[in-house]
Protein backbone atom coordinates (compact mmCIF):
# COMPACT_ATOMS: atom_id res chain seq x y z
CA UNK A 1 0.00 0.00 0.00
CA UNK A 2 1.06 3.06 -0.77
CA UNK A 3 1.28 5.85 2.12
CA UNK A 4 1.64 9.69 1.93
CA UNK A 5 1.80 9.44 6.34
CA UNK A 6 0.59 12.77 7.75
CA UNK A 7 3.36 15.05 9.44
CA UNK A 8 2.94 14.80 13.00
CA UNK A 9 5.49 16.08 15.53
CA UNK A 10 6.22 12.63 17.52
CA UNK A 11 6.05 9.01 16.34
CA UNK A 12 4.16 8.18 19.03
CA UNK A 13 1.12 10.37 17.14
CA UNK A 14 2.37 9.26 13.30
CA UNK A 15 1.72 5.33 15.11
CA UNK A 16 -2.10 6.22 16.32
CA UNK A 17 -3.01 7.37 13.60
CA UNK A 18 -1.81 4.86 10.52
CA UNK A 19 -3.00 2.54 13.43
CA UNK A 20 -6.75 3.92 12.72
CA UNK A 21 -5.51 3.70 9.10
CA UNK A 22 -5.09 -0.13 9.40
CA UNK A 23 -7.98 -0.73 11.75
CA UNK A 24 -9.98 0.77 8.75
CA UNK A 25 -8.55 -1.44 5.99
CA UNK A 26 -9.47 -4.31 8.21
CA UNK A 27 -12.68 -2.98 9.33
CA UNK A 28 -13.84 -3.16 5.25
CA UNK A 29 -11.93 -6.54 4.40
CA UNK A 30 -10.10 -4.38 1.25
CA UNK A 31 -7.24 -6.83 0.03
CA UNK A 32 -5.12 -4.77 -2.62
CA UNK A 33 -3.77 -8.59 -3.59
CA UNK A 34 -7.29 -9.88 -4.09
CA UNK A 35 -8.73 -7.64 -6.52
CA UNK A 36 -7.15 -4.36 -6.99
CA UNK A 37 -3.58 -3.38 -8.70
CA UNK A 38 -3.25 -0.87 -5.67
CA UNK A 39 -4.56 0.71 -2.98
CA UNK A 40 -3.52 3.93 -1.33
CA UNK A 41 -4.04 6.47 1.27
CA UNK A 42 -3.63 9.89 0.85
CA UNK A 43 -3.58 12.40 3.42
CA UNK A 44 -4.71 16.07 4.37
CA UNK A 45 -4.74 18.19 6.86
CA UNK A 46 -6.56 21.15 6.86
CA UNK A 47 -6.66 24.10 10.03
CA UNK A 48 -10.33 24.22 11.16
CA UNK A 49 -10.52 26.79 13.93
CA UNK A 50 -7.92 26.19 16.31
CA UNK A 51 -8.32 22.13 15.46
CA UNK A 52 -6.64 20.06 12.44
CA UNK A 53 -8.78 18.29 10.69
CA UNK A 54 -7.07 14.99 8.95
CA UNK A 55 -8.98 13.16 6.52
CA UNK A 56 -7.69 10.05 5.25
CA UNK A 57 -9.06 9.01 1.73
CA UNK A 58 -8.73 5.45 0.11
CA UNK A 59 -8.33 5.21 -3.37
CA UNK A 60 -7.82 1.92 -5.60
CA UNK A 61 -6.28 1.73 -9.07
CA UNK A 62 -7.80 -0.42 -11.94
CA UNK A 63 -6.46 -0.23 -14.73
CA UNK A 64 -4.00 2.38 -14.02
CA UNK A 65 -7.59 4.64 -13.15
CA UNK A 66 -7.36 5.95 -9.30
CA UNK A 67 -10.81 6.17 -8.01
CA UNK A 68 -11.56 6.89 -4.41
CA UNK A 69 -13.77 3.96 -2.60
CA UNK A 70 -14.03 5.44 1.26
CA UNK A 71 -12.21 7.31 3.68
CA UNK A 72 -11.99 9.10 7.18
CA UNK A 73 -11.80 12.00 9.24
CA UNK A 74 -11.08 13.14 12.81
CA UNK A 75 -10.39 16.25 14.40
CA UNK A 76 -6.16 16.61 16.17
CA UNK A 77 -6.19 19.36 19.18
CA UNK A 78 -1.96 20.98 18.46
CA UNK A 79 -2.59 22.25 22.14
CA UNK A 80 -3.13 19.23 23.63
CA UNK A 81 -1.40 17.21 21.31
CA UNK A 82 -4.59 14.97 21.32
CA UNK A 83 -7.49 13.65 19.55
CA UNK A 84 -10.23 15.85 19.49
CA UNK A 85 -13.76 13.56 21.23
CA UNK A 86 -16.91 14.95 20.86
CA UNK A 87 -17.32 14.91 24.42
CA UNK A 88 -14.56 17.12 25.06
CA UNK A 89 -16.53 20.02 24.01
CA UNK A 90 -19.30 19.18 26.96
CA UNK A 91 -16.31 18.07 29.33
CA UNK A 92 -16.67 21.44 31.11
CA UNK A 93 -20.34 21.80 30.80
CA UNK A 94 -21.92 19.46 33.77
CA UNK A 95 -25.83 19.53 32.56
CA UNK A 96 -24.96 19.25 28.88
CA UNK A 97 -26.57 15.61 29.09
CA UNK A 98 -30.23 16.95 29.69
CA UNK A 99 -29.62 19.70 27.20
CA UNK A 100 -28.58 17.29 24.82
CA UNK A 101 -31.10 15.06 25.28
CA UNK A 102 -33.87 17.65 25.10
CA UNK A 103 -32.66 19.08 21.97
CA UNK A 104 -31.93 15.10 20.18
CA UNK A 105 -35.86 14.22 20.91
CA UNK A 106 -36.57 17.66 19.92
CA UNK A 107 -35.14 17.15 16.53
CA UNK A 108 -36.34 13.91 16.35
CA UNK A 109 -39.77 14.66 16.58
CA UNK A 110 -39.33 17.37 14.33
CA UNK A 111 -36.62 17.17 11.23
CA UNK A 112 -36.03 13.69 11.73
CA UNK A 113 -39.53 12.43 11.90
CA UNK A 114 -39.16 9.88 9.39
CA UNK A 115 -36.17 8.31 9.79
CA UNK A 116 -35.49 7.79 13.39
CA UNK A 117 -36.31 5.35 15.12
CA UNK A 118 -37.44 5.68 18.43
CA UNK A 119 -36.22 2.93 20.22
CA UNK A 120 -32.94 3.90 19.63
CA UNK A 121 -33.35 7.24 20.80
CA UNK A 122 -34.88 5.86 23.77
CA UNK A 123 -31.22 3.47 23.94
CA UNK A 124 -28.93 6.62 22.93
CA UNK A 125 -30.28 8.75 25.39
CA UNK A 126 -29.24 6.85 28.16
CA UNK A 127 -25.44 6.46 26.62
CA UNK A 128 -22.79 9.56 27.62
CA UNK A 129 -24.40 10.66 23.90
CA UNK A 130 -20.88 10.58 22.49
CA UNK A 131 -20.87 10.77 18.54
CA UNK A 132 -18.09 9.38 17.07
CA UNK A 133 -18.43 10.86 13.67
CA UNK A 134 -18.86 15.32 13.74
CA UNK A 135 -17.72 18.10 12.07
CA UNK A 136 -16.67 21.37 13.93
CA UNK A 137 -18.13 24.24 12.41
CA UNK A 138 -18.53 28.14 12.61
CA UNK A 139 -22.34 27.41 13.88
CA UNK A 140 -21.62 24.38 16.26
CA UNK A 141 -20.83 20.42 15.43
CA UNK A 142 -22.56 18.87 12.69
CA UNK A 143 -23.39 15.14 13.59
CA UNK A 144 -23.45 12.41 11.59
CA UNK A 145 -26.48 10.02 11.76
CA UNK A 146 -26.91 6.42 10.89
CA UNK A 147 -28.50 3.11 11.40
CA UNK A 148 -25.30 2.90 14.29
CA UNK A 149 -26.82 5.59 16.27
CA UNK A 150 -30.38 6.98 16.25
CA UNK A 151 -31.92 5.72 12.54
CA UNK A 152 -34.09 3.14 11.23
CA UNK A 153 -31.71 0.95 8.73
CA UNK A 154 -30.38 1.96 5.34
CA UNK A 155 -30.92 5.72 6.45
CA UNK A 156 -28.65 8.37 7.32
CA UNK A 157 -28.71 12.08 7.68
CA UNK A 158 -26.94 15.18 9.77
CA UNK A 159 -27.78 17.10 12.53
CA UNK A 160 -26.47 20.62 13.53
CA UNK A 161 -25.75 21.05 17.28
CA UNK A 162 -25.70 24.41 17.46
CA UNK A 163 -23.80 27.04 19.36
CA UNK A 164 -26.11 28.22 21.32
CA UNK A 165 -26.99 24.41 22.93
CA UNK A 166 -23.36 24.09 23.82
CA UNK A 167 -23.16 27.21 26.64
CA UNK A 168 -20.00 26.36 28.41
CA UNK A 169 -18.88 24.06 25.99
CA UNK A 170 -17.81 24.61 22.43
CA UNK A 171 -18.91 28.10 22.49
CA UNK A 172 -16.93 29.11 25.12
CA UNK A 173 -13.93 26.47 24.05
CA UNK A 174 -13.60 28.13 21.13
CA UNK A 175 -13.99 31.43 21.94
CA UNK A 176 -11.62 31.19 24.55
CA UNK A 177 -9.08 30.22 22.38
CA UNK A 178 -9.05 33.66 20.18
CA UNK A 179 -9.26 35.47 23.80
CA UNK A 180 -5.91 33.86 24.26
CA UNK A 181 -4.38 36.64 22.94
CA UNK A 182 -4.25 39.66 25.36
CA UNK A 183 -6.42 42.05 24.00
CA UNK A 184 -5.41 45.70 24.30
CA UNK A 185 -7.27 47.96 25.90
CA UNK A 186 -9.96 51.27 24.71
CA UNK A 187 -7.18 53.97 23.87
CA UNK A 188 -4.16 52.11 24.36
CA UNK A 189 -1.45 52.35 21.50
CA UNK A 190 -0.35 48.92 19.55
CA UNK A 191 1.83 48.46 16.37
CA UNK A 192 2.56 45.31 14.83
CA UNK A 193 5.87 44.67 13.74
CA UNK A 194 5.60 42.50 10.95
CA UNK A 195 8.85 40.79 9.36
CA UNK A 196 8.74 38.72 5.93
CA UNK A 197 10.91 36.28 4.04
CA UNK A 198 12.80 35.02 6.95
CA UNK A 199 13.89 33.43 9.06
CA UNK A 200 17.48 33.99 8.59
CA UNK A 201 18.91 32.61 11.74
CA UNK A 202 21.30 35.20 12.25
CA UNK A 203 18.91 38.34 11.58
CA UNK A 204 16.05 36.71 12.91
CA UNK A 205 17.62 36.23 16.25
CA UNK A 206 19.36 39.56 16.44
CA UNK A 207 15.47 41.04 16.59
CA UNK A 208 14.82 38.05 18.74
CA UNK A 209 17.23 39.22 21.40
CA UNK A 210 16.22 42.47 21.18
CA UNK A 211 12.28 41.69 21.53
CA UNK A 212 12.95 39.16 24.56
CA UNK A 213 14.71 42.49 26.04
CA UNK A 214 12.27 44.90 25.51
CA UNK A 215 9.22 42.29 25.90
CA UNK A 216 8.13 43.33 22.91
CA UNK A 217 6.08 40.87 20.38
CA UNK A 218 6.21 41.01 16.36
CA UNK A 219 4.71 38.85 13.54
CA UNK A 220 6.86 36.49 11.33
CA UNK A 221 5.63 35.85 7.55
CA UNK A 222 8.06 32.84 7.00
CA UNK A 223 8.61 31.65 3.05
CA UNK A 224 8.00 27.89 3.65
CA UNK A 225 11.25 26.60 1.59
CA UNK A 226 13.70 28.49 4.22
CA UNK A 227 11.67 26.18 6.90
CA UNK A 228 13.58 23.36 8.08
CA UNK A 229 16.84 23.83 7.20
CA UNK A 230 18.27 24.33 9.87
CA UNK A 231 15.96 27.08 11.44
CA UNK A 232 13.65 25.03 13.40
CA UNK A 233 15.15 26.58 16.60
CA UNK A 234 14.79 29.77 15.19
CA UNK A 235 11.12 29.40 14.71
CA UNK A 236 10.45 27.77 17.91
CA UNK A 237 11.81 30.41 19.72
CA UNK A 238 10.04 32.80 17.86
CA UNK A 239 6.62 30.84 19.59
CA UNK A 240 8.31 30.72 23.29
CA UNK A 241 8.92 34.36 22.99
CA UNK A 242 4.97 34.87 22.29
CA UNK A 243 5.83 36.16 19.22
CA UNK A 244 3.39 35.13 15.63
CA UNK A 245 4.90 32.83 12.96
CA UNK A 246 2.55 33.62 9.78
CA UNK A 247 2.81 32.05 6.18
CA UNK A 248 4.30 33.48 3.53
CA UNK A 249 4.28 30.74 1.12
CA UNK A 250 6.20 28.23 0.00
CA UNK A 251 8.03 29.74 -2.84
CA UNK A 252 7.20 33.20 -2.16
CA UNK A 253 4.71 33.13 -5.36
CA UNK A 254 2.85 35.56 -6.94
CA UNK A 255 -0.70 34.11 -6.03
CA UNK A 256 -2.47 35.68 -8.16
CA UNK A 257 -0.57 33.85 -11.27
CA UNK A 258 -1.57 30.35 -9.82
CA UNK A 259 -4.56 28.33 -10.09
CA UNK A 260 -6.42 27.94 -6.43
CA UNK A 261 -5.37 24.42 -6.43
CA UNK A 262 -1.37 25.46 -6.78
CA UNK A 263 -2.21 28.62 -4.04
CA UNK A 264 -3.61 26.46 -2.21
CA UNK A 265 -0.29 23.98 -2.30
CA UNK A 266 1.93 26.76 -1.89
CA UNK A 267 0.33 27.53 1.35
CA UNK A 268 -0.17 24.15 3.00
CA UNK A 269 3.24 23.36 2.32
CA UNK A 270 4.20 26.29 4.80
CA UNK A 271 1.70 25.56 7.07
CA UNK A 272 3.40 21.80 7.19
CA UNK A 273 6.44 22.96 7.54
CA UNK A 274 5.55 25.20 9.90
CA UNK A 275 4.15 22.84 11.94
CA UNK A 276 6.77 20.26 11.77
CA UNK A 277 9.42 22.92 13.49
CA UNK A 278 7.03 23.76 16.15
CA UNK A 279 3.52 21.81 16.34
CA UNK A 280 1.59 24.87 15.48
CA UNK A 281 -0.13 26.13 12.37
CA UNK A 282 -0.04 29.81 11.53
CA UNK A 283 -3.48 31.19 11.26
CA UNK A 284 -2.14 34.72 9.18
CA UNK A 285 -1.11 34.82 5.43
CA UNK A 286 0.76 37.19 3.83
CA UNK A 287 0.59 37.09 0.24
CA UNK A 288 4.01 38.03 -1.32
CA UNK A 289 3.93 41.43 -3.52
CA UNK A 290 1.00 41.68 -1.08
CA UNK A 291 -0.93 39.96 -4.38
CA UNK A 292 -3.72 38.60 -3.58
CA UNK A 293 -7.40 39.55 -5.10
CA UNK A 294 -10.31 39.75 -2.57
CA UNK A 295 -12.10 36.70 -4.05
CA UNK A 296 -9.66 34.86 -3.58
CA UNK A 297 -9.23 34.94 0.03
CA UNK A 298 -11.24 32.05 1.43
CA UNK A 299 -9.66 29.81 -0.42
CA UNK A 300 -6.92 30.41 1.45
CA UNK A 301 -8.68 29.72 4.82
CA UNK A 302 -6.73 32.19 6.38
CA UNK A 303 -6.52 35.88 7.35
CA UNK A 304 -4.97 37.42 4.79
CA UNK A 305 -2.76 40.13 6.40
CA UNK A 306 -1.29 43.27 4.14
CA UNK A 307 0.60 46.21 6.07
CA UNK A 308 -0.58 50.51 5.94
CA UNK A 309 3.21 51.06 6.37
CA UNK A 310 5.38 49.87 3.79
CA UNK A 311 9.14 50.97 5.30
CA UNK A 312 10.98 49.99 1.78
CA UNK A 313 13.69 48.55 3.95
CA UNK A 314 14.13 46.08 1.18
CA UNK A 315 14.84 48.74 -1.10
CA UNK A 316 16.90 51.49 0.76
CA UNK A 317 18.71 49.24 3.10
CA UNK A 318 19.44 51.95 5.50
CA UNK A 319 19.19 51.17 9.16
CA UNK A 320 18.87 55.22 10.38
CA UNK A 321 16.49 56.12 7.76
CA UNK A 322 14.48 52.60 8.80
CA UNK A 323 14.85 53.86 12.53
CA UNK A 324 12.99 57.61 11.46
CA UNK A 325 10.72 56.40 9.04
CA UNK A 326 9.14 53.92 11.42
CA UNK A 327 9.30 56.47 14.37
CA UNK A 328 7.60 59.51 12.30
CA UNK A 329 5.23 57.66 10.92
CA UNK A 330 3.95 55.77 13.80
CA UNK A 331 -0.18 55.01 14.22
CA UNK A 332 -1.67 53.01 16.56
CA UNK A 333 -3.17 50.09 14.80
CA UNK A 334 0.05 49.78 12.36
CA UNK A 335 1.03 47.12 10.69
CA UNK A 336 4.80 47.86 9.75
CA UNK A 337 5.88 46.03 6.99
CA UNK A 338 10.00 44.61 7.20
CA UNK A 339 11.91 41.85 5.87
CA UNK A 340 14.16 40.40 8.67
CA UNK A 341 16.61 38.60 6.05
CA UNK A 342 18.75 42.11 5.72
CA UNK A 343 21.25 42.64 8.08
CA UNK A 344 20.51 46.42 7.87
CA UNK A 345 17.10 45.74 9.00
CA UNK A 346 17.82 43.72 12.03
CA UNK A 347 20.11 46.53 13.38
CA UNK A 348 17.45 49.14 12.86
CA UNK A 349 15.10 46.65 15.32
CA UNK A 350 16.75 47.81 18.84
CA UNK A 351 16.14 51.80 18.18
CA UNK A 352 12.71 51.29 16.49
CA UNK A 353 11.29 49.10 19.64
CA UNK A 354 12.67 50.94 22.11
CA UNK A 355 11.74 54.47 20.36
CA UNK A 356 8.16 52.95 19.89
CA UNK A 357 8.04 51.97 23.60
CA UNK A 358 9.04 55.50 24.18
CA UNK A 359 5.93 57.32 22.32
CA UNK A 360 3.53 54.62 24.46
CA UNK A 361 3.11 51.62 22.07
CA UNK A 362 2.93 48.38 23.06
CA UNK A 363 4.24 46.02 20.22
CA UNK A 364 1.84 42.90 19.79
CA UNK A 365 1.54 39.90 17.22
CA UNK A 366 -0.92 40.61 14.34
CA UNK A 367 -3.41 37.90 15.97
CA UNK A 368 -3.70 40.26 18.79
CA UNK A 369 -4.07 43.09 16.77
CA UNK A 370 -7.03 41.62 15.14
CA UNK A 371 -8.72 40.63 18.17
CA UNK A 372 -8.92 44.73 18.25
CA UNK A 373 -12.28 45.17 17.38
CA UNK A 374 -12.95 48.91 18.21
CA UNK A 375 -11.03 49.63 14.74
CA UNK A 376 -12.82 48.12 11.91
CA UNK A 377 -10.50 46.58 9.42
CA UNK A 378 -11.85 49.50 6.72
CA UNK A 379 -9.12 51.68 8.90
CA UNK A 380 -6.59 48.98 8.00
CA UNK A 381 -4.78 48.44 5.14
CA UNK A 382 -5.05 44.64 5.50
CA UNK A 383 -7.75 42.56 4.47
CA UNK A 384 -9.07 39.70 7.09
CA UNK A 385 -10.97 36.47 6.43
CA UNK A 386 -11.59 33.41 8.50
CA UNK A 387 -13.21 30.30 7.04
CA UNK A 388 -13.89 27.04 7.59
CA UNK A 389 -12.56 24.78 5.20
NI1 LIG B 1 8.07 38.73 0.68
Amino acid sequence: MYCAAPVFPTEEQNRLWMERVEDWMQLTGEDPAASYSALKADFTLKKIRSFCRLEAVFAVCREHQWSSVDGFYCYWDPQTQSFVQFLSFFSDFPEYHSYLSDYLSLQCQEQLKDVFDPDKLERFLQTDLSFEHFEVGEDGLTVILDESNLLKEGSSAQLLIPQEYMSGGIVDKIANRWKEYAPAQAGEKVIALTFDDGPNNANTNQILDVLEQYQAKATFFVAGHRVGRGTSATLRRIVDLGSQIGNHSFSHADLNRLSVEEMQEEIRRTQEAVYGATGIYPTCLRPPYGNLSPDRVADTGMHAILWNEDTLDWKNRDTQLLIETVLAKASSGDIVLMHDIHKTTADAVEAIVKGLQEQGYRLVTVEELLALRERQPSDLKYFSQYTAR
